[in-house]
């Protein structure tokens, strides 16, 4: 056999052999909608191995408080991909979200959210928006690490990390380039936040000129939702951290008039899962007459992610033709433009019927142009050198004064660790502080290097050994202090790794 028939023996199989994916039916609508996708999806000549899994209410009420078994964990193993119609999360009892666990276990590292605007067919202010959300999934605030420190102060750790941050960043612009978008859009808050979302931001910077053919912009995340919400067609692909993506995605959903139509992907490097951004909706479960667009767009994420583009072009485009003709479910019927109340079956048989035609005013779907898989490569950790300069030790005190407190612990040497300042929710307090600046129970006291303090010029900063922490920390034990937790102060290659108090 020549080299030419193998590749094409080979190139048949890949195309023959069915993609297996987990599919859960769900809860409330979930399996209403599911039936109706998988309809359309099999009809439409999609080449996928379903393999059903348990997820969601009835394993959580079997008192699985995780809510999937052991059972639908192998066939995810197997198939890395799951195509998921909503679940219903009992409320209270400590049932932990599903969502949140596949996200997690599975390193599902990216939330992509597109939304595009349907207008006339679907109401919407804007007509024009053609918006992907990428969402950082894993990190940020939702680490959910925190700590009541004091009697007053409650604490939430924001972790940006560089690998999480590389990945994310680079994903948007190979999604970009996979799907022939023209911008990626970075929104960060590093006027505030300079060393996190600084991260954030320098990554987005360093990768940016990897691809020239793309634009790439970055945006402060108050003035760019506000401008996302007012003139969203202006946006194309936006890339931000988790808390961030989630509040614009839903805002982008809802302004495109989309939330019910509206699918989103959860993409790992190993595993992906798709599925409507839409809950189980309880309140029409069982009535036949929920809108199943938000899974199918899930499905035809699903089968560009899996390479079988012009499968998802082929249900995409009928789709689209279905909602011109006014065929329209309850949740999208208007007066007017609507042509025919139909209910989830009758959606899917008309969208069937579709198949193989194209809308004739909505924009056709070009999934098969792109230019198909992503990779994201590994990590790859750049050594530095760190050195430790310093500590800051978090002091839970009951008295207002800072000068109090502050000539206490100036008057504190141990080798030759020394006070250099103490902020109260990052103002500095001391020394000379304002009267007017409001102070909790809560004091940052930061001890550095002796020759921090002599030598005035940069650097500013000495190395010390961590052995003088503990032997401060063990003073300040002596002297009745309640120490709450410290945090050491590092440079990294000669840079300062820690931010200044407000007025340092
Ligand atoms: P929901 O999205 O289920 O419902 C909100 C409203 O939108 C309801 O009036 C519902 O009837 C309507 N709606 C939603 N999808 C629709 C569709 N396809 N067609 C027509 N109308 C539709 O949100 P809700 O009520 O806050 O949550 C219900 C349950 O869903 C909860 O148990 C929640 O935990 C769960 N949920 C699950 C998600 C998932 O599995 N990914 C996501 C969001 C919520
Ligand atoms: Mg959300």
């Amino acid at each position: 056999m020549s080299l030419l028939q193998l590749r094409q023996q080979l190139q048949e199989k890949r195309v023959n052999t069915p993609v297996k994916v987990a599919v859960a039916h769900g809860d409330g609508i979930g399996p209403e909608i599911m039936a109706a996708t998988l309809r359309i999806l099999d009809a439409a000549g999609a080449n996928l191995e379903p393999e059903f899994i348990d997820l969601g209410e009835k394993v959580y009420l079997s008192g699985n408080t995780s809510g999937i078994d052991a059972g639908a964990w192998d066939a995810i193993g197997e198939s890395k991909v799951i195509f998921k119609a909503p679940i219903t999360t009992p409320q209270g009892k400590g049932y932990k979200s599903l969502n949140v666990t596949l996200r997690k276990s599975l390193g599902l590292f990216a939330n992509v959210r597109p939304v595009e605007a349907f207008s006339p067919y679907i109401h919407t202010n804007f007509p024009d928006m053609n918006v992907v959300i990428i969402r950082e999934n894993e990190e940020d605030l939702y680490a959910g690490i925190e700590h009541r420190q004091t009697q007053d102060v409650y604490q939430c750790l924001k972790l940006i990390t560089r690998p999480g941050s590389e990945r994310i960043i680079r994903y948007a612009f190979e999604y970009a380039r996979a799907y022939g978008r023209k911008k990626v859009t970075c929104m960060v808050k590093d006027n505030i936040m300079k060393i996190t979302d600084g991260l954030f931001h320098q990554v987005f910077d360093e990768i940016a000129p990897e691809y020239p053919e793309i634009e790439s912009e970055t945006q402060i995340i108050d003035i760019g939702s506000a401008r996302l919400a007012a003139n969203p067609e202006n946006y194309d692909v936006i890339v931000t951290a988790n808390l961030y993506g989630d509040i614009i995605s839903d805002i982008a959903a809802e302004i495109g008039g989309s939330v019910g139509m509206c699918g989103s992907a959860n993409i790992g490097k190993n595993v992906a899962m798709f599925e409507a951004i839409h809950g189980s909706a309880p309140d029409i479960a069982g009535k036949g007459v929920a809108n199943p667009s938000g899974l199918i767009n899930a499905a035809v994420a699903m089968l560009a992610h899996i390479g079988q583009t012009s499968v998802a072009d082929k249900v995409k485009n009928a789709w689209l033709r279905t909602l011109e003709q006014g065929y329209h479910t309850a949740d999208i019927f208007q007066e007017g433009i609507s042509k025919e109340l139909v209910g989830t079956q009758e959606f899917a048989d008309y969208l069937i019927f579709n198949l193989g035609g194209a809308p004739k005013k909505l924009p056709k779907s070009t999934l098969e142009h792109g230019t198909g898989k992503i990779h994201i490569p590994d990590y790859v950790r750049r050594p530095q050198q760190k050195e430790l300069v310093g500590v800051d030790v978090f002091i839970d005190w009951e008295g207002s004064d800072p000068d109090e407190i502050g000539d206490a612990l100036a008057n504190i040497e141990v080798y030759k660790l020394k006070l250099k300042m103490i902020t109260n929710r990052g103002v500095k307090v001391y020394p000379k502080g304002l009267k007017e600046t409001y102070c909790t129970d809560h004091w940052r006291c930061r001890f550095v290097g002796l020759d921090a303090h002599i030598n005035r010029r940069e650097p500013d900063y000495a190395s010390i050994d961590f052995e003088q922490v503990v032997a401060l920390l063990s003073k300040l034990y002596d002297l009745g202090f309640d120490v709450i937790k410290t945090e050491n102060l590092y440079e990294f290659d000669g840079k300062r790794g820690f931010s200044l108090g407000q007025g340092e």
